[in-house]
C-alpha cells in the first residue's frame, strides 16, 4: 500500500481543530442518549459515575487518540501501520475505520429523524399533542413510513458528504466554528426556558441529587460505556481529527477542552430536558423515544412551544451533522492516505456506499421490522456490533498500544514537541496503562452481568 504523497489539509487555527474534535464529540450520544440512559438508570448517582467515567477513561485515551495522529499525520490505519509496522497492531486501524463505516450507516438514519423533525417542527406538525402517547404514536407512524425515512436519511447523508468533500478547513472546520457556539446559545436558550417551569424544581433535584441507591453493577457500566461514545473514542475519529494538527498545537490542553465541552454540553441537556419532563408530569424512564416522542408533548403544553421545538430540532441536527461528519472522515482519510484516492472521490464513493448499507436500518421499524439477525433486527444489529464491540474493543487496544507497545515514553515526547510542559503527565501514564485498559475491559464485557 503506499503512503501518502500528496499535501494533506490541516486545521487553520487551534480554535478551528477545538470546535471539529468537539462537533465530533458532541452528537446524538448527548442529546439524545445521554438523557434517557440517566432518566433510566435513576439520575444523580449516574450522573456522578458517568462524570468519574469521563476523568479515567475518556481523558487519558482521547489524549493518546490526538498524539498518535499529530505523531503520524495519518489515518488510524497508517497511524498504527508507521509506528509498529508489519505487526498486527495495524488491525486496530481497520476495526476503526470498519467502525466509522457501520456507525455512520445508522447514525445517518437518525441525523434523518432530526431533519424530518426540524421540517415537522416548522410546519407546526409537533405542537399539537394532548399527550405524550399521541406524540409517541406520530413517531412510531414516522419512523415506519418508507418513503420518508429514506427521503430523509438521503437528505441527511448528502449534507454529511457535501461537507467533507470540501475538505478540512473549508469544510469541516468552517461548518463546525459556527455550528459548535449555535448550539451552545441555543442550549441555554432551552435551559432558562425549561428551569422557569412550574415544576421545574423536582427534575433539578432528579438530576442532580445522587441517590446512591437506584445504582446498580449494571448502570456503572453503561455510565462508562456512554462515556466512550459520547467522546467518539475507539474508532480513530480523534487520531484522524489529531493528523491534521500542526506540530506547535498544545494536545494536552486540547483535550481538556474538547472534554469539559462534550460534558457540558450533556449536562445543560439534562437541565433542559429532566426539568422539562418533571414539569409536564411525565416518567424520565422513557427510554430511547424520549427525545422524539415525549419532548414534542413538552412543546405542545408550553408557551411559545412552536418556536422551543422549532429550535431543539435544529440543535440536535446539527450535534448529529458535526458528528456524522467525523464518522465520514474517518473512512475518507484511510482512502486517501492509504489507497491514494483523490478527496472527491473517496468522498462520493464511501458516502454512497455507506447510505446504501443503511437503508436496511432506515426500513427496520418498518417493512423490515420483521427481518431479524440474531433476534436483533438490522439497526440494533449494527448499533450492537459497533457500540458493544468494536468501540470497546478499539479503545481499549489503543490504550494498551500507547500505554505498552509504542510507549508512554514515547508518547510523552511528542505531547512534549515544542516545548510545551505536560502537567498531568504521571497521571495521564498511570491511567492509560493501568486503569484504562481495565475499566475498557469492564464495559466490553458488561453484557455478561446480569443487569438489575
Ligand atoms: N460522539 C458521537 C455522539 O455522541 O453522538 C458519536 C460518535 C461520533 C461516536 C464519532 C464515535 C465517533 F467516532
Amino acid at each position: 500500500m503506499t503512503e501518502p504523497t500528496h499535501k494533506r489539509g490541516l486545521w487553520a487555527t487551534r480554535m478551528g481543530f477545538i470546535m471539529a474534535a468537539s462537533g465530533s464529540a458532541v452528537g446524538l450520544g448527548n442529546v439524545w442518549k445521554f438523557p434517557y440512559i440517566t432518566g433510566q438508570n435513576g439520575g444523580g448517582a449516574f450522573v456522578l459515575v458517568y462524570l468519574i467515567c469521563i476523568a479515567v477513561v475518556g481523558l487519558p485515551i482521547m489524549l493518546s487518540e490526538f498524539t498518535l495522529g499529530r505523531k503520524t499525520n495519518l489515518n488510524p490505519v497508517g497511524a498504527f501501520r508507521q509506528l509498529k509496522p508489519g505487526t498486527p497492531w495495524v488491525g486496530i486501524g481497520f476495526t476503526g475505520v470498519l467502525a466509522g463505516f457501520l456507525i455512520l450507516s445508522f447514525y445517518g438514519v437518525v441525523g434523518g429523524w432530526t431533519l424530518a423533525y426540524v421540517y415537522k417542527a416548522l410546519t407546526h406538525s409537533l405542537d399539537q399533542f394532548a399527550n405524550p402517547a399521541d406524540a409517541g404514536k406520530f413517531f412510531g407512524g414516522f419512523i415506519a413510513n418508507t418513503g420518508e425515512v429514506l427521503f430523509y436519511h438521503a437528505l441527511f447523508m448528502g449534507v454529511t458528504i457535501a461537507i467533507v468533500i470540501k475538505g478540512v478547513h473549508a469544510g469541516i472546520e468552517k461548518a463546525c466554528d459556527i455550528l459548535m457556539p449555535t448550539l451552545v446559545v441555543m442550549l441555554v436558550i432551552l435551559m432558562i426556558r425549561a428551569l422557569t417551569l412550574d415544576g421545574a424544581m423536582e427534575g433539578l433535584k432528579f438530576y442532580l441529587y445522587p441517590d446512591f441507591s437506584k445504582l446498580s453493577g449494571h448502570s456503572i457500566l453503561m455510565a462508562m460505556g456512554q462515556a466512550f461514545f459520547s467522546l467518539s473514542l475507539g474508532m480513530g475519529a480523534m487520531i484522524t481529527y489529531g493528523s491534521y494538527l500542526p506540530a506547535k498545537e498544545n494536545l494536552t490542553s486540547a483535550t481538556l477542552y474538547v472534554v469539559l465541552f462534550d460534558t457540558l454540553i450533556a449536562l445543560l441537556m439534562g437541565l433542559v430536558i429532566f426539568p422539562a419532563v418533571f414539569a409536564m408530569g411525565l416518567k424520565p424512564t422513557e427510554g430511547p423515544g424520549l427525545v422524539f416522542s415525549v419532548l414534542p408533548a413538552v412543546f405542545t403544553g408550553m408557551p411559545m412551544g412552536w418556536v422551543v421545538s422549532i429550535i431543539f430540532f435544529v440543535l440536535l441536527a446539527i450535534a448529529a451533522l458535526t458528528s456524522a461528519i467525523s464518522l465520514l472522515e474517518v473512512v475518507v482519510a484511510y482512502f486517501i492516505d492509504q489507497r491514494g484516492w483523490d478527496r472527491k472521490k473517496a468522498v462520493l464513493t464511501m458516502g454512497l456506499i455507506i447510505f446504501a448499507i443503511g437503508i436496511p436500518s432506515g426500513l427496520s421499524f418498518g417493512v423490515l421490522a420483521d427481518f431479524k439477525l440474531f433476534g436483533r433486527h438490522f439497526f440494533d444489529s449494527v448499533d450492537n456490533l459497533t457500540a458493544n464491540y468494536l468501540l470497546p474493543i478499539g479503545g481499549m487496544l489503543t490504550a494498551i498500544f500507547v500505554g505498552w507497545v509504542w510507549g508512554t515514553k514515547e508518547a510523552h515526547k511528542e505531547i512534549e514537541r515544542h516545548e510545551t510542559t505536560f502537567h498531568w503527565a504521571a497521571y495521564w501514564e498511570f491511567v492509560v496503562r493501568y486503569i484504562a485498559p481495565v475499566a475498557v475491559a469492564i464495559v466490553f464485557f458488561a453484557k455478561y452481568f446480569p443487569a438489575k
